[in-house]
C-alpha cells in the first residue's frame, strides 16, 4: 500500500462518539429497519426504491449479472427528466422552488420546478434543431448556471449522452474529451466568475474547437451582467449560436423520449493511471434510482428542507447530489457560481444565512480552508437553520470533523461523511443520519443495499487493505467510453468479479470502514483526482524536460499537493524561470489544479535495477521524511544528492 498508515493507528484509538440526536432520529426519513429490508433481499429492496419513480414501462428482471457486466431494471422505461420535472408538475407541485441561483457578483436567479421544466423543453428543442438525436453526445462546458443543469436536463429529455467538462479544464483537455466522445455539440458559455476575475470559457473552447473535428454546433450561454460587456467573444457564422437566440425561437412542447434503463445517461471523464482520462459511462434507471434513494436516505430530505452542495457540476458530486439525486427528490436546491472567500471568507455562511440552508454538503479540504481562515467568520452569520452537515471526496482528518460539528453545525446537526466515486455514481458507503452512531473520521458502514468489504492481495477478507464492493450495484459504471478492456483491467481483475475501489481501508471493531485513501497513481488534489501519469506526460511534452516523476505530498489544506521531479534535456540549464514555465505548461495542458506545488530539477532519478521509479523514496524527500530502505536502487547515491539538493532548497 502505497500510504504511511502510522498516522492512521491512531484514529483507530478515537472513541468519541456521536449518536443521533433523539428529536433527529425521531422524525428521520429512514430508521434501522431498512438494514434489515435491505439484508432480506436486496434486489426486492432495490426494486422498491425504483417504484417510486415514473416509469413508462415497467421492468421484467431488476438485476443481470454477468460479471464484469450487470444490467439493472431490465427492459423498464423511463426519462430521468420527466422524472426529475414533469413527475411534480403532475403531483401539483410546480410552482416549489426548484433552483436558487446566485452568482459570485450577487446576482440572483430563483427557478420553481414549473419554470425549470418549461426552460428545459425549450433547449431540449433547441438542440434537436441542431440535429442532436438520442445517443449522440454533448460537451457541457459551462460555469456554476442554471444553464448547465438546464443543459444536462435537456440532454436527458431527448436521450442524449452529456459529457459535462468541468469549467477549469484546459482547452487541450477540452479537445481530448470532445474527441474520446465523439461529440457533435458543444454548449459553453462567455464566461464565468471565479475570485472577480472571468473564466474565458468561450475563449479556451475555440482553441479546443480548431482539435475537436466532430463537433459541428457550439452554443454560447450569455452568462449576464456586465460580464458580456467585458468579454469579446468572437461568434463563427454557422456554428456557433447565442443560447438565448434558439431558445427564443424554439417550441416549449417537447415530450420525452422513453428511454431504456440500460441506455447510457451521461459520461464523465476522470483520472486514472494512466496518461489518458477514462470515461465513465453511467446509465438510467439504475443511477437514478441509486441516486434517488440516496439523496432522501443520507441527506434525511424532508419537503421543508433547503439543501446546499457546493460541488461543482463538472464533477461527480455535481451531477449525482445537485441535479438529479436532488431534483428527483423535489428538492429545493441552492446552487453557487463562485469562490469561498469572495467578496470575503464568509461567502458561504451568508449564503447559508440568506437562504436559510438546512443542509450543507462540501470537501474536507473546504472545511480545513475555512478552519484556518477562523471561527470568526461563521460566527458572523446565523447559521440556525442548519440541521445536518455531509461531507465527501476525501478522507476528513478528525480535528476538522471536529470543527465542522462545532462550529459550523452548533454541536446539534449530525455528519454524514459519504465515501463514494465518479464510477460508483452515488454515495456507497455512508452513516444514515437518524440512526447511525458516527465517529470523527469515519464513512461508517455501506448504504443499505450495498456490499463492501477489505481484501487482502489474495482476495481474502482482513482488518486492513483494500476497498471492495463484492456485489453490483444500481449506479455502478457500466463500462469505460469505447474501451471495455480498460473497465475490466482498471477494476475488475484483481480479484474474480469484485470491484476494485483503488482505495486503501480499514475496518474498525464497531465494523466500521475507515477510508485511507488511493493506493493506484492517482493523487485527491483538495478532493480532485488527478493521475500521477497526466501530470507527468504533460512535463515529458516540454522541450525542455527529458524525464519527470510526480508524487503526491502531504498538504495541511489540499489534503494532497503535487510534487514533480524532473530531469532536464542535455544541455538545458535549470532556473527558477524554467521551474515557472513548467508549472504554467501542466496548467495549459491539463489546467490550474494541476500546476505541481513543488518541482525539483534533478539530474538523476533513483530508479530499480530493472529501472522503474522509485516512488516511495520520492514521497519521502518531497515530504522530507528519513529516506526508507535504498538497497533496490541502482545507484543509492541519486537520492542522496536529491536529499540534499532538497533541504538546501528548503533551508
Ligand atoms: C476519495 C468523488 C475518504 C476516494 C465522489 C475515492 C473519499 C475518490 C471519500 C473518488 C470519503 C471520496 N472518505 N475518501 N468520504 N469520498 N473519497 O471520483 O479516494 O472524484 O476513490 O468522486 O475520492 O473521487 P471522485
Amino acid at each position: 500500500m502505497s500510504r504511511d498508515t502510522g498516522a492512521f493507528d491512531d484514529l483507530l484509538q478515537e472513541d468519541r462518539r456521536f449518536p443521533p440526536p433523539a428529536d433527529f432520529a425521531a422524525t428521520a426519513v429512514v430508521d434501522a429497519s431498512i438494514y434489515r429490508r435491505a439484508g432480506d433481499d436486496r434486489e426486492r429492496y432495490w426494486a422498491e426504491w425504483a417504484e417510486q419513480l415514473e416509469w413508462f414501462e415497467p421492468w421484467r428482471r431488476v438485476l443481470e449479472w454477468n460479471p464484469p457486466y450487470a444490467k439493472w431494471f431490465l427492459g423498464g422505461k423511463l426519462n430521468v427528466s420527466y422524472n426529475c420535472l414533469d413527475r411534480h408538475l403532475a403531483a401539483g407541485r410546480g410552482e416549489r422552488t426548484a433552483l436558487l441561483w446566485e452568482g459570485e457578483p450577487g446576482d440572483t436567479k430563483r427557478y420553481s420546478y414549473a419554470e425549470l421544466h418549461r426552460e428545459v423543453c425549450l433547449f431540449a428543442n433547441a438542440l434537436r434543431g441542431l440535429g442532436v438525436q438520442k445517443g449522440d453526445r454533448v460537451t457541457i462546458y459551462l460555469p456554476m448556471i442554471p444553464e448547465a443543469a438546464i443543459a444536462m436536463l435537456a440532454c436527458t429529455r431527448i436521450g442524449a449522452i452529456h459529457s459535462v467538462v468541468f469549467g477549469g479544464f484546459s482547452p487541450e483537455s477540452l479537445a481530448d474529451r470532445n474527441n474520446d466522445a465523439e461529440s457533435k455539440v458543444l454548449v459553453t458559455a462567455d464566461g464565468g466568475w471565479r475570485r472577480g476575475t472571468i473564466v474565458p470559457l468561450k475563449e479556451n473552447a475555440d482553441e479546443a474547437l480548431d482539435a475537436s473535428p466532430t463537433v459541428e454546433s457550439v452554443v454560447v450561454v450569455a452568462r449576464g451582467g456586465d460580464l458580456s460587456e467585458q468579454t469579446g467573444v468572437t461568434m463563427v457564422a454557422g456554428r456557433d449560436h447565442w443560447y438565448h437566440d434558439l431558445v427564443a425561437e424554439a417550441d416549449p412542447e417537447c415530450p420525452a423520449e422513453e428511454m431504456d434503463a440500460e441506455d447510457t445517461l451521461f459520461i464523465l471523464y476522470t483520472s486514472g493511471t494512466t496518461g489518458k482520462p477514462k470515461g465513465v459511462v453511467h446509465t438510467t434507471g439504475g443511477y437514478l434510482t441509486q441516486v434517488y434513494a440516496t439523496t432522501q436516505a443520507v441527506f434525511d430530505l424532508h419537503d421543508e428542507d433547503v439543501y446546499w452542495c457546493t460541488a461543482d457540476v463538472g464533477w461527480i458530486t455535481g451531477h449525482s447530489y445537485i441535479v438529479y439525486g436532488p431534483l428527483a427528490n423535489c428538492a429545493q436546491v441552492v446552487m453557487y457560481e463562485g469562490a469561498p472567500d469572495h467578496p470575503d471568507r464568509g461567502r458561504f455562511w451568508d449564503l447559508c444565512e440568506r437562504y436559510a440552508v438546512t443542509i450543507f454538503y462540501t470537501a474536507p479540504t473546504a472545511i480545513r480552508a475555512f478552519m484556518r481562515w477562523g471561527d470568526e467568520w461563521p460566527a458572523k452569520y446565523d447559521l440556525s437553520s442548519l440541521r445536518l452537515l455531509g461531507t465527501v471526496g476525501e478522507p476528513i482528518n478528525p480535528e476538522a470533523w471536529m470543527w465542522y460539528h462545532h462550529v459550523i453545525g452548533g454541536g446539534r446537526c449530525p455528519i454524514v461523511d459519504t465515501w463514494w466515486q465518479t464510477e460508483t455514481g452515488g454515495i456507497m458507503i455512508t452513516p444514515l443520519p437518524g440512526v447511525t452512531e458516527t465517529k470523527p473520521g469515519t464513512a461508517t458502514r455501506p448504504f443499505p443495499g450495498i456490499e463492501a468489504t477489505i481484501l487482502d492481495d489474495e482476495g481474502d477478507e482482513t482488518q486492513a487493505g483494500y476497498l471492495a464492493i463484492t456485489e453490483p450495484w444500481p449506479s455502478m459504471l457500466r463500462t469505460v467510453w469505447g474501451d471495455d478492456e480498460r473497465f475490466k483491467n482498471t477494476y475488475w481483475s484483481k480479484w474474480e468479479n469484485i470491484y476494485f475501489a483503488g482505495d486503501g481501508a480499514k475496518r474498525d471493531g464497531d465494523d466500521y470502514f475507515w477510508i485511507l485513501g488511493r493506493v493506484d497513481d492517482v493523487l485527491n488534489v483538495a478532493g480532485h483526482r488527478i493521475g500521477t501519469s497526466e501530470v507527468e506526460s504533460a512535463l515529458v511534452d516540454h522541450p525542455a524536460v527529458a524525464e519527470s516523476a510526480v508524487v503526491g505530498k502531504g498538504h495541511e489544506i489540499k489534503g494532497e499537493s503535487i510534487a514533480a521531479f524532473v530531469t532536464l534535456k542535455e544541455g538545458v540549464d535549470g532556473s527558477d524561470a524554467l521551474v515557472a514555465e513548467l508549472r504554467e505548461h501542466v496548467g495549459k495542458k491539463i489546467g490550474a489544479i494541476a500546476k505541481p506545488e513543488m518541482v525539483v530539477l534533478t539530474a538523476d532519478l533513483p530508479k530499480t535495477r530493472s529501472g522503474k521509479i522509485m516512488r516511495r523514496l520520492l514521497r519521502d524527500i518531497a515530504e522530507g521524511r528519513a529516506v526508507g530502505d535504498t538497497t533496490t536502487l541502482a545507484d543509492p547515491a541519486v537520492v542522496r544528492r536529491l536529499q540534499k539538493q532538497h533541504e538546501a532548497e528548503e533551508g
